[in-house]
Formats: structure tokens, C-alpha cells, sequence
């Protein structure tokens, strides 16, 4: 059985998540906007790759304009990568309402032709939005999983290589929380070559790093003015399309609804999870310091102040 992956959004997040799929020949691709024209353009562009990159997928671009989503059924995995992009100045929050009004109408018009998908939610402000898709699909929570954990921790892997000037290869970051100024990176939970990365770094050149992480996302927004980063989430999403496409029972940190863990009840944070066929297979609990364990409160709390602004 062929494999589906829908892209909603076809801005640069998500025509690199299309092109990505197609290159790795995981799935075929439809690429919806609402906007006429630019789909299916890319789309074909796209497609007409596949002879030159040696892929065996389909790529399909449609505009929604018209509400018509048919040519999605019966789609795998759904990816939501669309809305408004941040601009110099707006933190994620600022999106909160209009990036709702799109997340609505796109997972009520994709939910009944793609009854059985997963939702990997991409559009900001990332935990509540993927809250928002749980509510509004009334899928199972195993099939709606949000995309963030894996950006930041690319994101802090890369500024620790390029502190201690080692291969990218022997860095593994873990940053947990929600995707914002609150999120949690974990040092403690950070290795080069299996060490931890406490054992080759002085206190206050970790918390630069942690600062830099965090302002990981505005960083790419203030150099691109236009918008955000898309190289990097794309890769991210991928990662999970990948892991869930061929089940492999992958651990990587994704916002999900955590329902006790952590002590955390009823809100989308960044936690570990292992993601396969079914979606979240399970979530990783860790054991956190108190400081840690704080921090990641603080995170919660601060999500669940945007989801009680929608009232999810
Ligand atoms: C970022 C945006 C995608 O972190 O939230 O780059």
C-alpha cells in the first residue's frame, strides 16, 4: 500500500516538508493552500524532480480555496504547517487567534476525509495549536502530536558543536517544554560522545547556550524579516513523518497531551515520546531536578494561559 502524507501549507515550511518527503521517497505528497496556483505549482515542480532525484512518489498540489479537501483522503499522516509567520517584533502568542481560525477550518474540513491520519501540527504557537487540532479532530491523543522539541534540540546540538568545536555527530541536546521563551533546555540530559554536557562546559557558557536556544526561532525571524525559519522545522517534521511512516519506534522529544506525567494534567508540552504506526507509542518519563522540574511547570503554565484564551 502506497504511503500519504498530506501538506496543508504551502509556504516555505511547508514546500520544504513536501520536497523533503518526496526527496527521502517516503510517501506521495499532496500540497494544499489556499491560495490558488502556488500548490500546484510547486507541487508539479516538485514532482517533475522525482525523475532527476531517482524518487518513485506522487506530488500533488490543490488549492482549498474552495473548501474542497477530497483529494487528501484517505492521507496517512496530515501535516498543518499553515497560518500566519511571525514577523520581527510579534512573539508566537500574538498569533494565537488568527492561527486559530486557520487550524480550525483546515482540521475540520481534512478530519472526514482522513478519519484514521496523524496530525503533526506545525503552526504557532505550537502547543496551543495542537491542543487546539486534539479538541477540534476529536482524534485519539496518540494521533495528534505537535513538532517542536526536535527544532529546539537541532537547535542546541548545533550551538554546542560549535562551542566545543566537535562534530554535529557526537552532540545530542534535549530541550523539553513548550515551543516558547519558557521552553526547557536540559544540559544535564545533553551529551558529546556519551558525556554529559555539564562535564565540558562552565556553568555560564551552558546558560548562553540555553539563552541562544531559546531564542533560537526570533533569531531566524530578525534576519529574515519576512517570516521564520523553515530548513530546520522541515527537517524536523520529516523526522517524525519518517518515524511514524515506517514505525520505527523512534524517541524524540514532541508536544503532546500529557495526562499526569510529569504532574502535568490536560496540556500539549514537549516531552520524550517513542513515535511509530500508531502515533505516540509512549511517553518517556525523566527523572527531573527541582529546578528542572519547575521550569517545565512554568512552561506548562504558560501554554495552558493561551489554551484557556481559545477556551480548549
Ligand atoms: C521557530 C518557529 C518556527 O522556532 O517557531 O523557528
Amino acid at each position: 500500500m502506497r504511503k500519504k502524507v498530506t501538506v496543508v501549507g504551502a509556504g516555505f515550511v511547508g514546500s520544504t516538508t513536501a520536497q523533503r518527503i518526496v526527496d527521502r521517497e517516503l510517501a506521495d505528497v499532496v500540497l494544499t493552500d489556499v491560495i490558488e496556483g502556488v500548490p500546484a505549482g510547486k507541487a508539479l515542480d516538485l514532482l517533475e524532480s522525482t525523475p532527476i532525484v531517482g524518487s518513485d512518489v506522487h506530488a500533488r498540489g490543490i488549492s482549498t480555496a474552495s473548501g474542497d479537501y477530497r483529494e487528501t483522503a484517505g492521507s496517512d499522516i496530515v501535516v498543518i504547517a499553515a497560518g500566519f509567520p511571525r514577523k520581527p517584533g510579534m512573539s508566537r502568542n500574538d498569533l494565537l487567534q488568527a492561527n486559530y481560525d486557520v487550524i480550525k477550518a483546515v482540521v475540520e474540513a481534512i478530519v472526514p476525509h482522513s478519519p484514521g491520519a496523524i496530525l503533526i501540527m506545525v503552526t504557532n504557537p505550537l502547543d496551543a495549536m495542537a491542543q487546539a487540532a486534539y479538541r477540534i479532530s476529536g482524534f485519539p491523543k496518540e494521533r495528534v502530536i505537535g513538532m517542536a522539541g526536535i527544532l529546539d534540540s537541532g537547535r542546541m546540538s548545533t550551538f554546542v558543536a560549535q562551542e566545543l568545536g566537535v562534530s554535529i555527530d557526537n552532540v545530542h541536546a534535549l530541550v523539553l517544554g513548550g515551543h516558547g521563551d519558557t521552553m526547557v533546555p536540559l544540559p544535564r540530559y545533553t551529551t558529546v560522545a556519551s558525556i554529559p554536557l555539564p562535564e565540558l562546559l562552565p556553568r555560564e557558557r551552558i546558560e548562553a547556550i540555553n539563552q541562544r536556544t531559546r531564542d533560537g526561532g526570533i533569531e531566524i525571524v530578525n534576519l529574515l524579516r519576512t517570516g521564520g525559519a523553515y530548513y530546520a522545522p522541515s527537517a524536523a517534521v520529516v523526522q517524525m513523518v519518517e518515524a511514524i511512516l515506517k514505525d520505527q519506534k523512534k524517541i524524540m522529544p514532541c508536544s503532546v497531551l500529557l495526562e499526569g506525567e510529569y504532574g502535568v494534567r490536560g496540556v500539549f508540552v514537549g516531552v520524550p515520546v517513542k513515535l511509530g504506526a500508531r502515533g505516540v507509542d509512549q511517553i518517556i518519563e525523566l527523572h527531573l531536578t527541582p529546578d528542572e522540574h519547575a521550569a517545565l511547570h512554568a512552561s506548562a503554565a504558560a501554554v495552558r494561559e493561551l489554551v484557556g484564551v481559545l477556551r480548549l
